[in-house]
């Protein structure tokens, strides 16, 4: 069973003060705060690009929200050196130009009309513009190495056309919803993401304070393939065990790299009014490829952190605390921005999703 810490139960407790003791053994119990890197990346745009699956199509066919370097552009081929070409970047870690993209969630009223969720800021991150926490963690144990990842790699989790689980069993375990029925909760300590709290598609109830999406990419690498046809098959689950725990990886991707998460929060609290819901008592939340399952959730990954700067990290087992690493604050990470290349209306009531002929009833 792969399961993960409930990070926020770590990051609630520190908060608090409260030391969560750890078992003696060389593998944390419970990770503590500084055992992974935790970091905001604020909004850097949301538009109809997708420079991964369709790097040709302008405007693609549906709404992703972008995070990250502005290098951003609809095509991004694996030479390109980010970089060089990145001027600024929406995440704290200042070396970090990599772009970080997801679906975009929308509120389908009763009357049919949409509205787009707003982004929430993550806890104890409450300073950044919309967008994702993102979190790079090196092995717990602190003695094994991965490997950072290459210019020009790329991956991708999930499937924008799924309407029901994933038929990979290691991406259907690694995509989990939270709704927060009280703030950044439940959150018990034995609230592991994609435990008993959570569910693999959307909540059928309200989340008065919020749904969050934890999405994690697998942690092997076939060690040649910085991208693959399907942005997946150069990367794999591990064979045996969890990234918690000692994993190994599969032969085909016998490479071990850094267990890279999005945890993307929506602050939902202006669609708690069930009068708004639909008649039928379903849930209104759809994503934005006209998915109201929540099985397409789908999380894009291009790296582009600065020369050896990620590999650096890694190897000093960095936390969210990483000497090794340049930052900014949040307020100049807030300041960088790209304006949209696909320009559209996105938010107040809209007849229909981006990229959708209205819905006839
Ligand atoms: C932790 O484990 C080590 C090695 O087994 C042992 O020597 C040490 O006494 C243990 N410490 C505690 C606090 O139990
Ligand atoms: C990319 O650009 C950076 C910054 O100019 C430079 O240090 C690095 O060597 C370049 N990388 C490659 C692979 O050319
Ligand atoms: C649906 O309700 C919203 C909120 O009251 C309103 O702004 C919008 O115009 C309505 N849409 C339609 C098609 O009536
Ligand atoms: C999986 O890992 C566990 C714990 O390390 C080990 O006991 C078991 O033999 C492994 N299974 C396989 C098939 O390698
Ligand atoms: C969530 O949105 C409501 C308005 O609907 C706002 O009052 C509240 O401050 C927001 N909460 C957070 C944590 O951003």
């Amino acid at each position: 069973m792969q399961s993960h810490w409930n990070l926020n139960y770590v990051i609630l407790m520190a908060l608090m003060g409260i030391q969560v003791m750890a078992q003696n053994t060389s593998i944390p119990a419970v990770p503590t705060f500084n055992d992974f890197m935790r970091f905001s990346c604020s909004e850097l745009n949301i538009q109809r690009i997708d420079p991964l699956v369709t790097p040709d199509l302008v405007p693609s066919p549906h709404l992703h929200q972008f995070v990250g370097g502005n290098a951003l552009a609809s095509r991004m081929d694996p030479s390109m050196n980010i970089s060089d070409k990145a001027t600024c970047t929406t995440c704290t870690f200042s070396e970090d130009f990599s772009n970080y993209w997801t679906a975009v969630l929308f509120f389908h009223h009763r009357n049919g009309s949409f509205h787009r969720v707003p982004l929430m800021a993550n806890l104890g991150l409450e300073k950044q513009r919309g967008g994702m926490t993102v979190y790079y963690t090196a092995p717990y144990d602190k003695k094994t190495k991965v490997t950072a990842f290459k210019p020009g790699f790329r991956m991708l989790i999930g499937d924008p056309a799924y309407r029901e689980p994933s038929p990979n069993t290691g991406e259907y375990k690694s995509i989990a919803f939270r709704c927060f029925t009280e703030p950044w909760g439940p959150a018990p300590p034995a609230s592991e993401i994609g435990g008993v709290w959570d569910t693999r598609h959307f909540p059928d109830k309200p989340c008065p304070y919020g749904l969050r999406v934890n999405n994690f990419f697998p942690t092997c690498w076939d060690g040649v393939n910085v991208d693959s046809p399907d942005h997946k098959s150069h990367v794999a689950y591990p064979s045996n065990g969890t990234f918690e725990t000692q994993w190994e990886c599969p032969s085909t991707h016998p490479v071990k790299v850094p267990q890279v998460l999005y945890e993307t929060i929506w602050n939902t609290s202006a669609f708690n009014d069930q009068s708004m819901w639909p008649t039928d008592g379903s849930q209104p939340f759809v994503f934005s490829m006209d998915d109201s399952t929540g099985y397409g959730w789908h999380g894009d990954y291009l790296f582009g952190w600065k020369n050896d700067a990620l590999q650096r990290a890694m190897d000093n087992f960095c936390g969210t605390d990483c000497p090794v690493l340049q930052t900014q604050s949040v307020e100049k990470a807030n300041e960088c921005a790209k304006s949209p290349i696909v320009n559209e209306p996105i938010d107040g009531w809209l007849e229909s999703l981006p990229g959708y002929t209205p819905v006839t009833f």
